[in-house]
């Protein structure tokens, strides 16, 4: 932790931080995806990250839920410093993030209800409140007149709002989602923009 100074202490007491990235880079075959990364993220705060294909968006994210390991630097999310957790811990920090893939992650043959279903029962969540929880995120995405659909009929916007309400039906402290805007129109990119902004 020889990366944090002083004044980096200070802020600490000031600023109710959720993500912390000190000089984060990552190597894949010696070539950097991430170089030096310095990221401060308050709670609540909403973050857009853009850049060219290649620019190592994804490779963000995926350091922080630990899909992959650092090179170098420290991640800490909400004080825990990712090199330190045991693979034990792993699915504890797991559930503090709501993922939403950018190719959405469906399972194929269960249903939309299912999909969703399954994060709680994983979670050993009672049948009742799964039940009821479920209901209550497929409203808010408006996908509650398909729970019985299967995700290849769906079209991509709508299996876009079933990933959506499996991202938040744990009710994760941290929403990640990989290109959420990628393949939809101007219109509907402000609107799911607009969804994420209001849950944020
Ligand atoms: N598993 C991997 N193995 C080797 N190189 C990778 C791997 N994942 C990503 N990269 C490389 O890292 C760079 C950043 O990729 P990525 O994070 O996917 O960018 P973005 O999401 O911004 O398009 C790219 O050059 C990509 O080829
Ligand atoms: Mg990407």
């Amino acid at each position: 932790m020889g990366n944090i100074t002083n004044s980096d202490m200070n802020q600490d007491l000031k600023k109710n931080s959720i993500i912390r990235l000190f000089n984060v880079s990552k190597r894949y075959n010696g070539k950097f995806a991430l170089k030096d990364i310095n990221l401060d993220i308050e709670q609540g705060e909403f973050i857009f990250i853009s850049g060219p294909s290649g620019a190592g968006k994804s490779t963000l994210l995926k350091v922080l839920y630990l899909a992959e390991r650092v090179s170098e630097g420290q991640i800490l999310i909400d004080g825990m410093n990712l090199a330190r957790i045991s693979s034990s811990r792993l699915p504890l920090l797991r559930r503090r993030f709501g993922m939403v893939f950018q190719d959405f992650k469906l399972i194929p043959n269960r249903t939309v209800y299912e999909n969703v279903a399954l994060v709680l029962e994983a979670a050993g969540e009672k049948p009742d409140y799964t039940r009821k929880k479920v209901m209550q995120v497929l409203r808010m995405t408006d996908m509650d007149k398909k729970i019985k659909a299967f995700p290849p009929a769906l079209s991509g916007g709508e299996q876009q709002r079933v990933a959506v309400a499996r991202a938040l039906v744990g009710e994760p402290a941290i929403i990640l989602a990989d290109e959420p805007t990628g393949s939809l129109d101007a219109k509907s990119a402000q609107a799911v923009l607009d969804f994420y902004h209001g849950i944020s």
